[in-house]
């Protein structure tokens, strides 16, 4: 059963136990994030968008050792804790998995979008946090190996999710964004600069890419700069 307060309830008690408490939509910048990812996600709630599976296996191409995300220095999916921000229906959960990650943890606030990535078994109820990154810190924080963030929207708070991928992912660990375009990338890399030492690469030669034209790998600072 979903409850609109920002929590996903009745999946398997963990809500009755706690583990979804808070978090959701706090008003100002981070909600502004959230329309915006939000309104233009709405082509790819539809779980039958007929390109996805060749979107997953480009993908799984891209970050296998042979990929286009290895000469920026991805170390892999392998054996790695993954935290895909802005999973929505847990899309992109199999080409984590069977690239051999240990586990995924998504996170949207999406609460529906989510739960249906929870019943399709995509994703643990456990490792589903049906609100924004921003207010996933404390359940993620020096847990996550690799955080993803595929198709990203991001238009502001450029710092503040910055500041959070940082606190959640460990020393060491790495962080992965696609974007459709170039303006969104060039607006996000900046902030990311701080946190993370990185670099970014156009995909374009392959139309099956599109959502995710450019592909920056990052890997976390000791200390934002
Ligand atoms: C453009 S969609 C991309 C979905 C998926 N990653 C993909 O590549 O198809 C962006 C997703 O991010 C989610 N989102 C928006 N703001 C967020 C935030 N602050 N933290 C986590 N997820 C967020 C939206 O609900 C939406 O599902």
């Amino acid at each position: 059963m979903i409850h609109r307060s920002g929590t996903l309830d009745g999946v398997g008690g963990y809500a009755a136990a706690g583990r979804y408490s808070g978090g959701g939509f706090s008003a100002g910048a981070s909600q502004w994030w959230v329309d915006r990812f939000s309104g233009s996600s709405a082509p790819y709630a539809n779980v039958s968008y007929p390109i996805l599976p060749y979107l997953c296996r480009a993908l799984q191409w891209l970050f296998s050792p042979e990929g286009n995300a290895s000469s920026l220095g991805f170390k892999g999916f392998k054996d790695k804790v993954v935290a895909d921000v802005g999973t929505n229906d847990g899309r992109y959960v199999p080409v984590f998995m069977n690239l051999g990650a240990a586990d995924v943890w998504g996170i949207d606030p999406l609460h529906e979008t989510l739960q249906g990535a929870v019943n399709k078994g995509l994703l643990k109820p456990e490792r589903a946090l049906a609100k924004t990154l921003e207010s996933s810190v404390a359940d993620l924080a020096g847990k996550i190996d690799v955080a993803t963030v595929f198709n990203s929207q991001l238009d502001r708070d450029f710092d503040v999710v910055a500041k959070s991928l940082w606190d959640v992912v460990v020393p060491g660990g790495q962080l992965v964004f696609t974007f459709a375009e170039r303006i969104r990338r060039d607006r996000t890399l900046p902030a990311l600069a701080s946190h993370f030492e990185g670099s970014s690469v156009s995909l374009s030669g392959n139309s099956i890419d599109r959502p995710h034209e450019f592909l920056y790998v990052g890997t976390r600072k000791a200390n934002p700069s």
